[in-house]
């Protein structure tokens, strides 16, 4: 496994499922990990950057709170998302405005106050998780796959264009993972997420959907100097299950 030792992290979405085991991973590989999300109370990490994403200013400072709490940023995962259902027709502005400002603009804001203090220490890296629905068109979630379609090809751009500051950029492109993002949409559909998951395990080649920290390794991989020539990559983890 990638060995992250000292690389002063953040990682956005970390009460989340993914989240979660990214926190886990980076400091069992010795990240010191700045963590943020809305509610970040009861994390173990070595900062605690609690904020709504929705908020650019909060945005905007996140990468210099880390600097000015652990004196450095190596490293960010772009992790926090949501998700809303439907297509266009039912979509609202509030759905349309959660959607872009969570998953689009925060990354944007994110990386671009990031990209010039990791450039002024020499390179860092960043990955952002996207998804396999923003590869390639998925039923019912037009605006969702929307925003990670732009993830993608954001990743892409600043891949290229920060290069040659010896900045990293890539995505990690997720199919569908065991955490509460998958499990209370089911929910509130009126299935039974368990049973749910294992029809869902039966549609995917290697036998079952996604854990977060099959997601989670592949992050810290491209974070880590293992991946030192992979620059702008959107990588599909996906257990062989393209979107259908
Ligand atoms: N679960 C899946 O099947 C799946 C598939 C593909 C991609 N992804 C992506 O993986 C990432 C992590 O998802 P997850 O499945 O762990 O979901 P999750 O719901 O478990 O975690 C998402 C986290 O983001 C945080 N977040 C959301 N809005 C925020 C805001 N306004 N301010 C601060 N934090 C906010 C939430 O509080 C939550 O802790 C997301 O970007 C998601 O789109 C998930």
């Amino acid at each position: 496994m990638a060995d992250l030792t000292g690389k002063v992290t953040l990682v956005t979405g970390a009460a989340g499922g993914i989240g979660g085991a990214l926190v886990r991973r980076l400091r069992a590989q010795g990240a010191r990990v700045a963590v943020s999300d809305r509610d970040v109370a009861g994390i173990e990490a070595e900062a605690h950057l609690p904020g709504d994403l929705r908020d650019p200013a909060f945005c905007d400072g996140l990468p210099g709170a880390v600097m000015t709490a652990l004196g450095r940023i190596d490293i960010v995962i772009n992790n926090a998302g949501v998700i809303t259902r439907g297509p266009v027709t039912e979509t609202s502005d509030d759905d349309w405005n959660l959607s872009l400002g969570v998953n689009v603009e925060a990354p944007f804001r994110i990386c671009r106050a990031a990209i010039p203090l990791m450039a002024g220490a020499g390179g860092g890296a960043i990955v952002n998780i996207a998804s396999c629905w923003g590869l390639r068109p998925g039923p019912n979630h037009a605006v969702y796959c929307m925003t990670k379609a732009a993830l993608a090809s954001l990743t892409q751009c600043m891949g290229m264009d920060h290069a040659h500051q010896g900045i990293r950029i890539n995505a990690v492109c997720p199919n569908e993972v065991n955490t509460p993002m998958l499990r209370t949409g089911f929910a509130r559909r009126g299935f039974d997420p368990d049973t749910a998951i294992a029809d869902l395990n039966e549609t995917v080649p290697i036998g079952r959907i996604a854990e977060p920290e099959d997601i989670a390794d592949v992050a810290l991989f491209l974070a880590s100097d293992a991946a030192r020539y992979v620059v702008g990559a959107c990588i599909e983890v996906n257990g062989g299950k393209p979107v259908s």
